[in-house]
């Protein structure tokens, strides 16, 4: 295992997004299925995604869903979101925190609707907007042809990270924050 407490603010970020790489390319990853939160409407909501690309270069995290999921009207008010990632294993929770953008019938949209397998485009083909009330004749739904006009893409530009290490002998915590050019990093009170 690493000794993260010799490592250096750029080491531990390299790690960070070569971790989120991994959890986006690799389906048993801990780090493949984060839980993001918005504050929108009534208050904080969260729930599970499936982290679908992590780029360092860009600062950017990217989820699919369904562009009549209440989330996506949510972080058209407010477009902050927090994503959590915890690697047991690793002994490593990440919270980032990252500004939302949707993408939904364009060029970005389109590139990732023609990556995505068949089976992960199955889940845009349901007649009912997600969190619709069903009757219970309609639980198993009618399937619509068109998917892709159901598909959306949340990008999300990052500008924090927290990066918190347990550890038997002292936990270690690192906050990071994009000054616009680079991340400027700090220890701090785990
Ligand atoms: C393992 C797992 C992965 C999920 N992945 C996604 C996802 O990638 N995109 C998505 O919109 N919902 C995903 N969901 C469903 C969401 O957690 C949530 O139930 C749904 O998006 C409705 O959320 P909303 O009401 O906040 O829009 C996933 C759920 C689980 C349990």
């Amino acid at each position: 295992m690493l000794d993260h407490s010799q490592l250096t603010f750029d080491e531990i970020l390299q790690n960070i997004w070569a971790s989120l790489r991994e959890g986006a390319d690799r389906g048993t990853h801990p780090f493949h299925t984060p839980v993001l939160a918005s504050a929108f409407g009534q208050g904080p909501d969260a729930r599970t995604v499936v982290l679908q690309q992590a780029d360092e270069q860009r600062r950017e995290l990217i989820c699919h869903t369904d562009i009549r999921s209440p989330k996506v009207s949510g972080f058209r008010q407010n477009p902050r979101a927090a994503w959590l990632f915890y690697d047991r294993q690793a002994k490593v929770q990440l919270r980032l925190l990252g500004t939302v953008s949707i993408h939904h019938d364009d060029e970005v949209a389109a590139a990732r609707w023609a990556k995505s397998s068949p089976s992960s485009r199955r889940c845009y083909h349901a007649a009912h907007a997600p969190g619709l009330v069903l009757a219970g004749d309609e639980i198993r739904a009618a399937e619509l042809d068109q998917g892709f006009d159901n598909f959306a893409v949340i990008s999300s530009a990052v500008f924090a990270i927290d990066w918190l290490f347990l550890q038997a002998t002292g936990h270690l915590r690192a906050r990071f924050e994009w000054d616009g050019g680079h991340w400027q990093g700090v220890w701090i009170a785990p």
